[in-house]
């Protein structure tokens, strides 16, 4: 079992397996954005490694994110990979969903569980201009496939920005009414290169929470309103599905924190909105023994820092949000 120096028992690995997108979406990454060379990332064999490394020391769940983890060509056999490790119980992936119509069945016999799809509005207009890219038809393919191939429950992340997006909460919640969907929406969160817009363009829980109930009616909390992994859960009432709301910004949530991140180029990243790293990748590369990367996993986690300084004006310059994965 791995534990911090604050008592908080670490479990849930998010491996971000490439750097590279098929979006750009304006709160991830500028639009003329440059990816690492193939020979940064980490190869298939290196991420089962490390993936076995972290079930060793206690790890059950692990999420796969980018970028976009489905532009890797090798992502059906990196889950089956992973399907194979004792001790990981849980197999999951944050996509956008564009290639999912074609991916969700080969990805689910592979041994993945579910996926959370990210879709920030229902208008193709929209969805064009937040992710400077891509068509909406193909994430709504995407969603359905994932749900037919029994990837659920399917998640629906949607960051709000305003003078995008915000207005569109209102239609992305409606979906739980017929939908068995749980639809989360985020704060936008502040990094380098964008952090002016991404600090000006936010749009808190309690702003998204009031817009939708002026318009559907007061939501019911679920599981009296404790949080769910990040998330405080709602329902309209008599709804299939559920809304949730990620407060990153304006609630954060660090106490309740059991996660550690793999970067796109194997660096051990302690919090998602810190610049403290370990590098994992150069010693695997030069043959540490399965013994001595332990003993650098365990001790780099024991110094997880204890949470994000946002509230200080403290933002992490080193890295944009696809090298991490969210
Ligand atoms: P579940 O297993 O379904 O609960 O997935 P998840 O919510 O852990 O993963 P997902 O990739 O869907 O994350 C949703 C959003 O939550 C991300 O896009 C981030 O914006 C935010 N998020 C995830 N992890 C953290 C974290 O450790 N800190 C902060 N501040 N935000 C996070
Ligand atoms: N703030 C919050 N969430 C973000 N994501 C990307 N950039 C940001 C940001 N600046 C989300 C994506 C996806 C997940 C991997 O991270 O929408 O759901
Ligand atoms: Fe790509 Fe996801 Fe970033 Fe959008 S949020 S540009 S889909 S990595």
């Amino acid at each position: 079992m791995a534990y911090d120096r604050f008592g908080r028992r670490l479990h849930y690995l998010r491996i971000s397996v490439t750097d590279h997108c098929n979006l750009r979406c304006v709160y991830c990454m500028p639009e003329d954005a440059t990816f690492m060379p193939n020979s940064a990332l980490m190869t298939q064999a290196e991420i089962l490694r490390l993936g076995r490394l972290f079930a060793s020391v206690g790890f059950d769940k692990v999420r796969l994110t980018g970028g976009e983890p489905t532009v890797r060509p090798d992502i059906v056999e990196i889950v089956r990979g992973l399907r194979a490790i004792r001790g990981i119980r849980e197999i999951t992936m944050t996509t956008n969903g564009i290639l999912l119509a074609r991916l969700a069945k080969p990805l689910a016999e592979a041994g993945l569980d579910r996926v959370n799809i990210s879709l920030d509005t229902l208008n193709p207009a929209k969805f064009r201009r937040l992710t400077r890219r891509g068509d909406i038809e193909d994430v709504i393919e995407g969603i359905y496939a994932a749900e037919e191939a029994g990837l659920k429950p399917v998640k629906i992340n949607a960051v709000v920005v305003r003078g995008y997006n915000e207005a569109d909460v209102v239609d992305l919640a409606r979906l739980t009414i017929e939908h068995p969907w749980q639809v989360r929406f985020i704060e936008m969160m502040p990094f380098a290169g964008a952090t002016e817009f991404q600090r000006l363009m936010l749009v808190t829980a309690e702003q998204m929470k009031a817009r939708i109930e002026a318009n559907l009616g007061k939501l019911e909390p679920v599981d009296g309103g404790a949080l769910r992994g990040e998330a405080r859960m709602y329902r309209i009432p008599g709804a299939r599905g559920e809304i949730g709301f990620i407060a990153s910004v304006s609630k954060p949530f660090c106490a309740a924190c059991t996660r550690a991140r793999l970067t796109a180029d194997g660096r051990l990243r302690l919090c998602l909105l810190r610049e403290d790293e370990v590098d994992l990748l150069s010693p695997l590369r030069r043959g540490a023994t399965d013994e001595e990367m332990r003993r650098l996993i365990v001790n780099a986690l024991w110094r997880k820092p204890w949470g994000h300084g946002l509230a200080q004006g403290e933002v992490p310059q080193d890295r944009s949000m696809n090298q991490i994965g969210g």
